[in-house]
């Protein structure tokens, strides 16, 4: 007991003490509600004070006689305690208001007692509740379907419950609060027992699609542990689809080889139609698919598009998503050109064009291929490759490489070759024009000088002149000097000349011309023989090889130097390999205190008008194995043909002779020749010059 509540009973204890005292009957304790189950034996409490009359019990103002196993004393009611077992309770019998009564001590005192009614109440577990939802009873575990956004009014009924039910809703696990308490009233069949609702409001969201709803009852007359029963029903929101795409490829995609396989999940109540569709313009779509799956195994590039998915159903549509699909594919070459064969003019332009059919779009290189087993040579990049100023060394096949580059993967096409044709004058190739090449060989020994040139149409004149002489391609001078015929190279168009000495004397030491003429043109070229004396081959051979070993470092040097201008393919291009320039030779030394004239290209011989040759003071320093330096006569306008001679000797000569230290010198009539001295002088030299007689 409280201490408020001790407060409370003092009146009441005084009050009583007083009327102990004056012997008026009290009570000290009276009845109070009750609760019993069925079958169970209820207590009801009544103690009285200064006692004196008699214990009566009243059920709904209805007196009750004691019956036993029914209803008994619970102690003595002579000595005040009017206490009632109301043994096995039943609804029908015991539940009410029961009241607890005493008759006055005396009539005269007028100290009758009379307890306020006090509810027995039999409890009755009510039946399990039902929900009702829009005017119908949803049976257990049945749907209560709503629209997404409305609100669902639901009414739970729990009946015949003795006393009234607590009722309470859950949605999921969470317990929902009701805006209004719920109702009891009485069972107008039963009045005993009560009929007990509850009405509560739900909202049906998106998110309680498919939870479940809880009306619970609670009361202690049920027979379960959690004293409570409920039913559930299922919340069926209803809305409208919204989708989301799986499967979309993070990669790229290749033609033939993969597959696309994208499903669009719609989320939806009831279920959505979906459908894919794929743009065709702008504003054009056509259906690409019916249901969710967008599968193309393999795909091909006819596939790609972008694609929408739309959803619906009774809700609604979805917005719709697109995936934009695209499909890689290898380059195929559509065309190159313009045609399979362009003929240009030597060092005017040329171009070719490719085109390639590829995703993503391909990158072009190009490359010369030969037929003579060298490897491809790459020389340019892009769709269009432009040649300027063409050389015969251009002329051949090309052909376009096209590739792209798909997952990593590099996927590379070759087209079929396209041909270049130049047509021009001859150009000597070798030696390069701007070489000076020496042509060394010992005296007695055969000496062979030799060119090459590239000429479209192919030369109709090649000759070697020196001093006087022209000798041409396939004849031959005193057995000793023969002009090889032009002898076709691997290289379409090209050829080599020579000049081969049988046996060579000091006096062949001196410049030989040679001269290549077409149709279109002429070039020349001039190459130094030098005759040395027997005795010092050991010297020459030395100095051969130092040069030889120096001109090729030059030469490498001069091919590194130059390499742009070649056709040089790249490192990185596993298929080309790089090409070497190859323009040393180890018969051709250069020497640099050799001046050899050199004719411009594009000069025409025959229209050639050359100033006297001059002659140029060697310095002193330099006698050391220099002996002679020879200009030719190039003013000359006829030159004296030679013809074959099979081994004969030579006719007299027409010129007067000179002998100078032994060494003879042929000349024609109205010529001059100038002759220097022999080497091994001590001061600079003197230069003496001849002019023969006229009479002869
Ligand atoms: C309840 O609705 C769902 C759709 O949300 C449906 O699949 C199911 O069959 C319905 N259940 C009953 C019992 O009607
Ligand atoms: C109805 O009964 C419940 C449970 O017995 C009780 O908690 C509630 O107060 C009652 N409501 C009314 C309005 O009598
Ligand atoms: C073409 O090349 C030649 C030799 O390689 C050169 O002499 C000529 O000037 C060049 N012409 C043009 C237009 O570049």
């Amino acid at each position: 007991m409280t201490k408020v509540r001790q407060y409370r009973f003092l009146p009441l204890l005084v009050h009583i003490l007083l009327g102990v005292c004056r012997g008026i009957q009290q009570f000290e304790e009276t009845p109070q509600y009750t609760e019993v189950n069925p079958g169970q034996d209820a207590k009801l409490i009544c103690r009285v004070l200064g006692k004196r009359g008699q214990c009566i019990w009243q059920k709904d103002q209805k007196p009750i006689g004691m019956h036993l196993k029914k209803y008994e004393w619970v102690g003595r009611p002579d000595i005040g305690d009017c206490s009632l077992w109301v043994r096995s309770a039943t609804l029908e019998f015991d539940d009410g208001l029961w009241q607890c009564q005493v008759t006055p001590s005396d009539f005269t005192t007028q100290d009758a007692l009379a307890s306020e009614p006090a509810r027995l109440v039999v409890r009755v577990s009510p039946q399990r509740p039902q929900i009702e939802y829009a005017d119908r009873l949803i049976p257990p575990g049945s749907n209560v379907t709503a629209r997404a956004g409305e609100i669902a009014t639901l009414t739970c009924r729990a009946r015949y419950g003795n006393p009234s039910p607590l009722i309470k809703w859950y949605v999921g696990e969470t317990e929902v609060r009701t805006l209004r308490p719920q109702v009891n009233s009485t069972e107008i069949d039963n009045p005993r027992t009560w009929a007990t609702y509850s009405v509560c409001e739900i909202m049906a969201e998106r998110s309680r699609y498919g939870q479940p709803i809880r009306c619970v009852a609670i009361h202690a007359a049920y027979d379960n542990p959690t004293m409570s029963s409920s039913t559930e029903v299922r919340f069926d929101v209803r809305y409208a689809p919204e989708t989301r795409l799986v499967g979309v490829p993070t990669g790229q995609l290749e033609e033939g080889r993969d597959q696309l396989d994208i499903r669009c999940l719609a989320d939806a109540n009831p279920p959505a139609s979906i459908l894919w569709r794929k743009t065709k313009g702008p504003g054009e779509t056509e259906v690409a698919s019916i249901g969710e799956t967008l599968l193309f195994s393999p795909i091909y590039r006819n596939h790609a598009s972008v694609y929408i998915c739309e959803a619906a159903n009774a809700e609604g549509e979805s917005s719709p998503v697109s995936v934009q699909v695209s499909v890689n594919y290898p380059p195929t070459i559509s065309s190159v050109g313009p045609d399979r064969l362009t003929t240009a003019l030597l060092y005017s332009g040329a171009s070719f064009e490719c085109n390639a059919d590829a995703m993503p779009p391909a990158e072009y290189r190009w490359a010369q291929i030969f037929t003579d087993g060298r490897m491809p040579l790459e020389c340019g990049t892009g769709q269009r490759l432009i040649l300027t100023n063409v050389t015969y060394e251009q002329q051949g096949q090309y052909i376009c490489l096209a590739s792209n580059k798909i997952n990593g993967n590099v996927r590379e096409v070759k087209s079929d070759p396209v041909s270049l044709q130049v047509v021009g004058a001859p150009r000597v190739v070798k030696p390069a024009i701007t070489e000076k090449f020496v042509v060394a060989t010992t005296e007695g020994s055969p000496a062979k000088l030799e060119i090459r040139l590239c000429s479209d149409p192919k030369p109709r004149l090649v000759a070697w002149e020196w001093g006087s002489t022209r000798l041409h391609a396939g004849e031959v001078l005193e057995s000793r000097y023969r002009a090889l015929d032009l002898e076709p190279l691997a290289l379409e168009d090209c050829y080599v000349a020579v000049l081969e000495l049988t046996s060579t004397v000091k006096e062949d030491q001196r410049l030989y011309h040679v001269i290549v003429e077409n149709d279109r043109g002429s070039d020349r070229r001039s190459l130094m023989l030098r005759v040395d004396e027997p005795g010092q081959i050991p010297l020459v051979i030395g100095a051969v090889a130092g040069f030889t070993v120096l001109s090729v470092l030059v030469m490498g040097f001069v091919c590194f130097l130059r390499s742009d201008r070649c056709c040089v393919a790249r490192n990185t291009v596993p298929a080309l390999q790089q090409v070497h320039c190859t323009k040393a030779s180890n018969t051709m030394i250069e020497d640099p205190r050799l001046a050899v004239d050199t004719m411009e290209r594009g000069q025409q011989y025959p229209s050639e008008k050359r100033p006297n040759p001059v002659l140029k003071p060697v310095p002193a320093q330099q006698y050391q194995q220099e002996c002679y330096q020879h200009d030719p006569p190039h003013q000359q306008q006829h030159y004296q043909r030679h013809h074959h001679h099979h081994g004969q000797h030579h006719g007299p000569h027409h010129g007067p002779q000179y002998t100078l230290q032994g060494e003879q010198l042929f000349l024609k009539p109205d010529r001059l020749a100038t002759l220097k001295p022999h080497c091994k002088i001590e001061k600079p030299p003197q230069y003496t010059t001849f002019k023969p007689s006229s009479n002869n």
